[in-house]
């Protein structure tokens, strides 16, 4: 049967931008190498983040501060690779875009020749003239706002950010200030539902959220939560829809006996001679040793 006309059309930033005015939800999830990101795609998911939290989910860091961009370009690539439908977005890592709109437009420009299709930063207010100047040299930028990971050391841990009137205001305000400066989407992670509610209703470009409640425009996730694979118990905003790390860890153990106990491999899974080559063989080898000691 052949696919649904929708479910191979290109997902562009123009697109997910009319989902905003057609109320229709926008889907998005991490991935980090060619086999994740290809099974993301095949899944008709609407956006694929490549996403610092790979320094902790797949480089075992602490948090996402010492990713470089040379590792994201590296993991960008094996995506790049395997994703056709989606949206492809990378984060610029901590370091990456702190040190002048220079640095930054550099940053971006080489993730636009490797493949992205957008970027994304942390940050409101204090990045819009950033994000301008990003976009003005076409390079499509998502926002993200709330509890930023590359502030872990500012917020003193991770904390749900806006949770004061005064915080929810300035988060009201860099909201704002990302979208003026032209991004097309923002996304909202780590805030009260109240306050993603009211910032999706204000603005124009859909709020992507993580664990920023139902109504924002869309959800993204790290997809090693969803699939029950991260090293450790996920938030309370996750929803394990599988538990892989469970089914892995019963498929090595069960490896590891049968090798030991020699059940694997078997006769099923060896290569074989064809009939009567083992004759042949060891009467080639007898003639020419004899051969040799002549
Ligand atoms: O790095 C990441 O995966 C992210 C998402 C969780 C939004 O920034």
């Amino acid at each position: 049967m052949d696919p649904k006309p929708e479910a191979v059309s290109k997902i562009t930033v123009p697109v997910i931008l009319d989902r905003k005015l057609r109320g229709e939800k926008v889907t998005c999830l991490t991935a980090y190498d060619y086999p994740t990101a290809r099974l993301v795609d095949e899944s008709g998911i609407d956006m694929i983040l490549v996403g610092d939290s790979l320094g902790q989910v797949v480089l075992g860091y602490d948090s996402t501060i010492p990713v470089t961009l040379d590792e994201m370009l590296h993991h960008l690539r094996a995506v790049r690779r395997a994703t056709h439908r989606a949206l492809l977005i990378v984060d610029l890592p901590y370091g990456a875009y702190h040190q002048g709109e220079e640095e930054a437009l550099r940053a971006g420009i080489r993730c636009l020749k490797e493949g992205a299709e957008s970027v994304k930063l942390e940050g409101g207010s204090k990045r819009a003239a950033l994000i301008r100047r990003l976009v003005d040299a076409e390079i499509p930028v998502m926002g993200h706002i709330g509890l930023t990971p590359q502030s872990v050391h500012n917020f003193g841990g991770y904390r749900v950010q806006g949770r004061t009137l005064e915080s929810a205001n300035d988060l009201l305000a860099d909201a704002q200030a990302v979208e003026d400066a032209g991004a097309f989407a923002l996304v909202l992670e780590g805030i009260p539902r109240e306050l993603a509610a009211l910032i999706t209703g204000r603005l124009r470009i859909p709020t992507i959220g993580i664990g920023a409640g139902p109504d924002c425009d869309g959800q993204v996730l790290v997809i090693h939560d969803l699939l029950g694979l991260a090293n450790q118990p996920p938030p309370k905003f996750v929803r394990p829809y599988a538990e892989l790390a469970a089914v892995a860890r019963g498929a090595v153990a069960r490896y590891r006996d049968d090798v030991a106990t020699g059940r694997f491999p078997g006769d099923a899974e060896s290569y074989h001679w064809s009939p009567g080559l083992r004759e042949q063989f060891v009467k080639w080898a007898t003639i020419r040793n004899l051969k040799d000691e002549a």
